[in-house]
């Protein structure tokens, strides 16, 4: 029920209409005194009365209907109590018959998002900036898929430019086949850095590193080989991570496959005057210099990133005629994207304006050793191991009996972190510690997760014999508050897709589970009368239902024992 609208059309106010007052009717800031409130102040003026007048009148006009159980002028308000067993009985309903389905919407019917996410490079480590962008891109997909929208996840890869000529130029001289095949990424790492090193002393391998990459760039049978090879050998590695943070993707289209694709861009920003060549480069200018110029094409004719992602954009744009398309992409490349959109708009798309750069802060590691690799980048594999091992020897500590002990390891220790990566404000850098994560009585996953390995073993344990169900019990403080949070679930998932910030999903299901722990402390389930306990079970049965839902949007499993 729409509390919101149904009050809103008890109240009539000459010559305002019912979007004004809907717009009004806002929930009460104290709400052991009211739910909603009506504020009579802005309608004195047209109406040449009190507003406390305006707020009595109104009260008197109105016929109580059921859902509300009390209707009082206060100070120019109008406050409005809903029945508690009326709304309890809503919520419950709603919930129990929706089941997993409970939040889902066609908000987004026949509107389709794009969105960029991970975007990773290829035959460079996994670090922990695409661990941020993997899981706030992989949770607003499945965020957005749930309120009913078409939506493409797009991987966004970084597999252009003359690093791969330094590659080949490397893997010739100290490459090993069986090597890279065997340690991935790792190897293929190994002798880049060496290039690096070597190249100090030797300048002349840049050149034949570029020399190289101008092969791949012509389609030169070897280059090809070996570059698409380097590809391979990457997406192998990588899909070990994303397999272990449940994160798929529709199309891996990356900075290559828009090649043969700029061309009619740079065609077209000619054609309507908005290049310039500067020191023989093409660049775009911005009115009033209101941001450094765009640089689209090298002196040398070299094509950049942003050439690369402004064909993207047009071929998002014609391939899937999106609603929105998203970059989930941190912070440090806000110059960029705003140069990017504010390019496509001076071109004269107004689509420009559906893209959306979704930042987020960085990620550093309190403590603890980084990577037994070397050098100062952090390996999400490393993490996630970590991470793993500690949860392992945390359920030898508690609970060492429990079966199927690796697995739940796994759930528990990657959920920590992803769950960790989740819980504030994108945009916020965040310091984070494996002791922190895996606290099993703070903000975490692995608390989450434990509420709802306690629902299941509730549900297990407590039987009744009887049907008969007894809501007026939930309307007891703890269970009522609960009920709220359960009912204002399916808002937070609109909300969230909204602000694109999957910690609104997060924190409430941190909400739910810390008031879950009170009702389960205060009302003693297993010794009730019938009646309660099936009211008190089916809170419960919702309860697990919206945390397991929840936290696989956030792409985290839990497990049914810990
Ligand atoms: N590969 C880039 C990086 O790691 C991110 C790409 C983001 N997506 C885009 N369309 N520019 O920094």
């Amino acid at each position: 029920m729409d509390y919101k609208l149904e009050i809103a059309k008890l109240i009539s106010i000459d010559d305002v209409s019912l979007e004004e007052i809907l717009a009004m009717v806002t929930p009460a800031k104290d709400t052991t005194v009211a739910d909603w409130a009506f504020p009579c102040f802005k309608f004195a003026k047209a109406l040449r009365k009190a507003p406390v007048v305006i707020a009595n009148d109104i009260v008197s006009a109105i016929v109580k209907p059921d859902f509300i159980a009390s209707i009082e002028s206060v100070n120019g308000y109008v406050n409005f109590k809903l029945s508690k067993l009326n709304y309890v009985k809503g919520v419950m309903d709603t919930a129990l018959l929706a089941k997993a389905g409970y939040g889902d919407s066609t908000v987004g019917e026949g509107k389709t998002v794009c969105i960029d996410y991970s975007s990773i490079n290829i035959a460079k480590p996994f670090h922990m900036g695409h661990l941020s962008a993997t899981v706030i891109g992989a949770s607003l997909y499945r965020i957005y898929k749930k309120l009913g929208y078409n939506v493409v996840g797009i991987n966004h890869l970084g597999d252009w430019g003359t690093q791969f000529g330094k590659l080949i130029v490397a893997f010739k001289m100290w490459g090993d086949k069986e090597d890279v095949n065997a340690r991935g990424i790792n190897s293929l790492l190994e002798i880049y850095v060496k290039f690096h090193k070597v190249a100090e002393e030797k300048p002349e391998l840049n050149d034949e590193a570029r020399a190289w990459f101008k092969k791949i760039e012509d389609g030169n049978e070897e280059a090809m080989a070996l570059f698409l090879w380097f590809k391979e050998v990457t997406l192998k590695d990588v899909a070990k991570i994303y397999d272990r943070l449940h994160v798929t993707f529709d199309s891996y289209n990356g900075e290559s496959f828009y090649n043969d694709k700029m061309q009619p861009v740079l065609d077209e920003l000619e054609q309507k005057g908005l290049t310039k060549i500067s020191e023989g480069a093409t660049i775009v200018e911005f009115p009033n210099e209101e941001m450094t110029p765009c640089l689209v094409k090298r002196a040398d004719g070299a094509t950049l990133y942003a050439t690369r992602d402004m064909a993207a954009a047009f071929y998002r744009k014609n391939t899937y005629d999106f609603y929105k398309c998203l970059y989930v992409v941190a912070y440090q490349q806000n110059l960029h994207f705003k140069q990017l959109f504010k390019v496509i708009d001076m071109m004269g798309h107004e689509w420009s304006k559906d893209m959306v750069h979704v930042p987020f802060g960085m990620v550093s590691i309190e403590g603890g050793k980084l990577s037994s690799r070397g050098g100062n980048v952090v390996f999400v594999e490393d993490v996630l191991d970590n991470a793993k091992a500690r949860a392992l020897e945390i359920i030898n500590e508690k609970n060492a009996e429990l079966d199927n002990k690796e697995n739940v390891a796994e759930m528990i220790g990657t959920g920590a972190v992803v769950f960790g990566v989740l819980t504030g404000n994108r945009i916020k850098d965040i310091s984070f510690s494996y002791d922190r994560v895996l606290n099993f009585d703070g903000e975490t996953g692995p608390y989450v997760q434990y509420t709802y390995a306690r629902c299941n073993s509730l549900i297990e344990k407590i039987a009744t014999n009887s049907s008969e169900m007894d809501y007026s019990t939930l309307e007891k403080p703890e269970a009522y508050e609960l009920i709220k949070l359960i009912d204002r679930y399916p808002d937070v998932l609109v909300d969230a897709s909204i602000k694109y910030e999957p910690s609104m999903v997060t924190r409430h299901l941190l909400a739910i589970a810390g008031q879950f722990n009170k009702f389960y402390i205060e009302q003693n389930i297993s010794n009730s009368p019938d009646g309660e306990k099936n009211a008190r079970l089916a809170v419960v049965n919702i309860v697990r239902d919206i945390i397991g839902g929840g936290m696989s949007l956030l792409g985290i499993e839990c497990p049914v024992k810990m």
